[in-house]
């Protein structure tokens, strides 16, 4: 029987219009649903977007909805937050004045009667994943935060940009809290099939006096750096996320490092972190447990133990 895929997406500002267009630029779905606040302008995105599909590759409907129709909906995805706090460069300062905004939302879409999976983008995104899972009282496999699938791209476009590659033939996960206390797994990570180590030494004239920190902090800042010029990230992070609801409408299983429930892998539990996961129709099907370092394993244990601070606090 044909299964007529349907999508919605909560919060149409820069992030959500951006994903809403890229989910359209791909033909990834049959329904494309705008809910927004502002229905002005969830309903001047939908119509923009209708236009557009003329000259797309296939047909598909976009329309500005509300949270009944979130009712057969495949996917969820949540991107609507209070704005960032002047001069703040801390997600986890988006918080406080974001946490109703994102209970209202789930609330809402639960009493459509949706029994899809939730795609997280709201800042801050593992701790918001986390708790779209507890108001939601779906299965943990249900929900997912776009964590750091978008760092993770951000390490290999400056790894693939280091020595002319595409920063596909780079695979270096960056796991944990999407944010300051994030993880780069360097023990995993290659180049063409070769430790990204090995690459440092063997390229030092390209390499030139870049070093795993610097690196590490371009990763971590590279978002503020655009923050900081443009008001808003948009493009990364929608073509991130477009990413995960194509592995799960496709049933691809896609491994990209999301946030998700720990069950006892790296010896951590009952936490909503960033680590590689295969993505399927169910949602988080399985977590890649892979081979970290012991340094890495503290820091990605300080970075669980970081977000769980936050769970009490949230009501
Ligand atoms: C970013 O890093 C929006 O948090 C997202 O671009």
């Amino acid at each position: 029987m044909f299964k007529n895929s349907k999508v919605a997406i909560c919060g149409v500002g820069n992030v959500g219009a951006t994903t809403a267009y890229t989910i359209v630029n791909q033909g990834l779905c049959e329904q494309l649903v705008l809910i927004d606040i502002n229905k002005d302008k969830a309903y001047a995105e939908a119509l923009d977007m209708s236009h557009a599909i003329h000259f797309m590759s296939r047909n598909m409907t976009v329309w500005a909805g509300d949270y009944k129709d979130c009712k057969d909906a495949d996917v969820v995805i949540i991107t609507a937050s209070a704005p960032m706090p002047k001069d703040s460069h801390d997600r986890l300062e988006m918080l406080k004045p974001s946490l109703h905004i994102i209970e209202s939302i789930v609330r809402s879409v639960m009493a459509s009667g949706f029994d899809g999976i939730f795609v997280v983008i709201s800042n801050p995104v593992d701790i918001m994943t986390y708790y779209t899972w507890k108001v939601s009282g779906l299965p943990k496999n249900q929900v997912i935060g776009s964590g750091t699938n978008l760092d993770s791209a951000r390490l290999c476009y400056e790894l693939g940009s280091m020595y002319s590659l595409d920063s596909k033939s780079v695979q270096a996960y960056v796991m944990g809290e999407h944010g300051d206390s994030e993880v780069i797994s360097w023990g995993t990570a290659t180049i063409g099939g070769k430790k990204v180590d090995n690459v440092l030494a063997d390229n030092a004239s390209r390499t030139r006096d870049m070093t795993k920190e610097s690196l590490r902090k371009e990763t971590v800042e590279a978002g503020w750096d655009i923050f900081n010029r443009k008001g808003n990230t948009s493009y990364g992070i929608a073509a991130s996320v477009t990413a995960i609801v194509k592995s799960i409408l496709f049933n691809e299983n896609a491994i990209y490092p999301v946030t998700v429930c720990l069950n006892g892998q790296y010896g951590l539990s009952d936490v909503f972190i960033s680590v590689p996961t295969i993505i399927d129709h169910s949602g988080a099907r399985e977590i890649v447990e892979i081979n970290l370092q012991e340094d890495e394993l503290e820091a990605l244990k300080r970075s669980a133990a970081l977000m769980q601070e936050f769970y009490p606090k949230l009501g």
